[in-house]
């Protein structure tokens, strides 16, 4: 959540902020700003409440300067605004702060500053937590004490995960960076007489692909051609950097309309680059070189529990039904955010998989602390961020390879975790020795089918739009599966919520006449997820019980599905996919769905009203 950039060098700071924070605007977009100071001292503070584009708009002449920083804003204290908006200066003007994070005990400290900005005659300028930390830094500043030191002593009173960029007014010369907690990352970006700062690596990408992830506890000082940190045991070093193996085509929107559409339709590569090396026939082995966790480790597991948040969280949900049905082991799943305020029985024999695309999600960070600090569980991570904070928590990693994803609605990353908890299953069920070669070897050839199967479902956008037209101005939406299409169902109504703005509710088809069933009429379209397999007998007696009560039905199932077209008042067919394939085969169209529904409401499709890609804050 808010998304930071900084810049020193040889060039002009501001445009090369603006770039940066354009690159960054999928982290937070209701404010934006930028602080650059020249050789001189002058300082200019630009910002401006709503997109970039606005603060763009806003910006008639370029400040001069060539060393800066950078903020796209995710409101947490204090309405999105002007005044509230990044950067925040100090009450003296001499220290400049962008943060991402909360201060957790901001109004301590703001009571133990008042009393300076009293004798002083100034008053806070903003209604955000953050304002403390350049006060902080400035109090530190007079009583003689380097900048370096300064920022250490501040960044330890603050309570809460937190990530800053700062600029010292009198000391053009260097911008500073430093990470406390899980705040999401800052990553130092090396160029040729030029070093830049970013939240994410594609701030970076156009300039570099020399970075370094700066840990917990780091203070960076930075100058135009030279990085170092101090660590929190207050070693001061020169790290090495290293190099990311990313295309910044990557992150061009090419030839699509929105992100999110480029997304979709990169599933099936995204879906063949994170099984690649995987899932070997011959002999059959799941996960064979990459999975640092022991094959004794894993013959020792009695269970698995599977967390994460949003779309993660449904992911975790089919992949208890892929450790059950593949693995043969006991498995659940969890909400994140509220699994660590319970009280669960884990121990050393319980495998704990964590999903997130993003690697920061501070509720799933949250419970994965949790499990380390509380049982000791092994933990593995399934995320598409290398050198992310969660592969640093967990004692081993899955990368998917599915490229950087900018629309905020998680698409091909839902299908690049679907695949690697697949393949986890399998490993699992192979060590274990519940799965012969035989099996492992059918379950991976199945596994091997889902890139067509994804790119098949992919093609079915046209008949998509036609329901997107028919029913985008529903106020609701029911949407019912069954066993493993279960979870489809709530991801679908997640994507109609969160892009489309559309009540939605995913819901088990056999829950629906508890309750749900009395909001059904005329007008409140249901949406049947009722592939062929050994619930589809189940699933069209709950069509039944809907067309019973008049409300339109919107089926997707087996292309060709005469009894079911017959049952039902609109169809989208999709490739038939063995049982435990299915999630394949209706994601892209559940996804399509969602999107031509905020198409045809005129919505936007990448950044959707109060959202934010990655939730770094609880
Ligand atoms: O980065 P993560 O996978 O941990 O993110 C979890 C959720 O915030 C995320 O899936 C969110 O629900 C998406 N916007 C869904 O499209």
């Amino acid at each position: 959540m808010c998304g930071i950039v900084g810049y020193i060098g040889h060039q002009a700071a501001g445009p090369i902020l603006l770039e940066g924070l354009q690159r960054l605007e999928y982290r937070g977009y209701d404010s934006s700003g930028i602080a650059v100071v020249d050789r001189d001292g002058a300082l200019a503070v630009l910002k401006r409440q709503g997109k970039l584009r606005d603060l763009q708009a806003a910006i008639t002449e370029m400040p001069a300067g060539a060393a800066g920083i950078g903020h796209t804003r995710w409101a947490t204290h204090g309405e999105p605004s002007d005044r509230n908006a990044h950067p925040h200066a100090s009450s003296a003007g001499d220290v400049i702060v962008v943060q991402n994070g909360i201060v957790e005990n901001y109004r301590e400290l703001k009571a133990e500053l008042q009393e300076t900005l009293d004798t002083e005659g100034r008053t806070w300028q903003s209604d955000t937590d953050t304002e403390v930390i350049p006060e902080l830094i400035s109090r530190e500043l007079a009583m003689g004490r380097s900048f370096e030191a300064a920022l250490a002593y501040a960044i330890g009173r603050l309570n809460g995960a937190n990530a800053i960029a700062a600029v010292h007014r009198t000391d053009p010369g260097r911008i500073y960076a430093a990470r406390t907690g899980s705040a999401g990352g800052i990553v130092i970006g090396y160029g040729e007489g030029e070093m830049f700062i970013a939240s994410d690596l594609p701030a970076l990408l156009p300039h570099t692909t020399t970075v370094y992830h700066l840990d917990d506890g780091d203070i960076a000082t930075i100058t135009a051609d030279d990085l170092r940190v101090r660590r929190s045991d207050h070693a001061s070093i020169r790290p090495e950097p290293r190099q990311v193996d990313l295309d910044p085509v990557a992150i061009a929107r090419g030839p699509y309309r929105h992100f999110m559409l480029k997304e979709i339709h990169e599933q099936p590569r995204a879906l063949s680059d994170t099984i690649r090396g995987r899932a070997r026939l011959d002999p059959a082995s799941a996960l064979p070189d990459d999975l640092s966790i022991s094959d004794e480790t894993l013959r020792s597991i009695d269970r698995v529990l599977v967390i994460g948040m949003g779309t993660s969280l449904h992911a975790a949900m089919i992949g208890r039904w892929w450790m059950e049905q593949i693995a043969g082991i006991p498995a659940d799943f969890d909400n994140a955010s509220e699994f660590r305020f319970r009280a669960p029985l884990l121990g050393p024999s319980t495998l704990v998989v964590a999903v997130t695309q993003s690697g920061e999600t501070i509720d799933t960070l949250g419970a994965m602390k949790h499990v380390r600090d509380r049982w000791g569980a092994p933990q593995v991570v399934i995320t598409n961020v290398e050198g992310s904070e969660a592969t640093r928590q967990a004692d081993a990693s899955i990368i998917m390879r599915c490229g950087p994803e900018v629309g905020v609605a998680s698409t091909k990353t839902f299908v690049g975790s679907l695949a690697a908890l697949y393949l986890l299953a399998c490993r699992i069920g192979r060590v274990q020795g519940r799965l012969s070669d035989d099996d492992l070897s059918t379950r991976l050839e199945q596994l091997l089918t889902a890139p067509s199967l994804v790119d098949r479902g992919i093609q079915r956008g046209e008949r998509c739009a036609e329901i997107a037209q028919r029913f985008g101005s529903a106020a609701n939406f029911l949407v019912l599966g069954r066993g493993i299409e279960h979870p489809l169902a709530m991801e679908a109504a997640l994507k109609c919520k969160e892009i489309s703005y559309v009540h939605a509710e995913g819901y088990a088809a056999g829950e629906m006449k508890h309750g749900p069933i009395a909001l059904l009429d005329q007008d409140f379209p249901v949406i049947a997820l009722a592939p062929r397999g050994p619930l589809f007998d189940k699933m069209t007696s709950a069509i039944q019980q809907v067309s019973a009560r008049r409300a339109p039905v919107i089926a997707i199932g087996d292309e060709g599905d005469e009894e079911l077209i017959d049952l039902v008042d609109h169809f989208i067919g999709i490739p038939p996919a063995p049982p435990l394939l299915t999630p394949f085969s209706l994601t892209p169209v559940i996804q399509l769905l969602a999107y031509h529904i905020a198409l045809a409401r005129g919505l936007d499709i990448d950044q959707p009203r109060n959202l934010a890609k990655t939730v770094t804050v609880e």
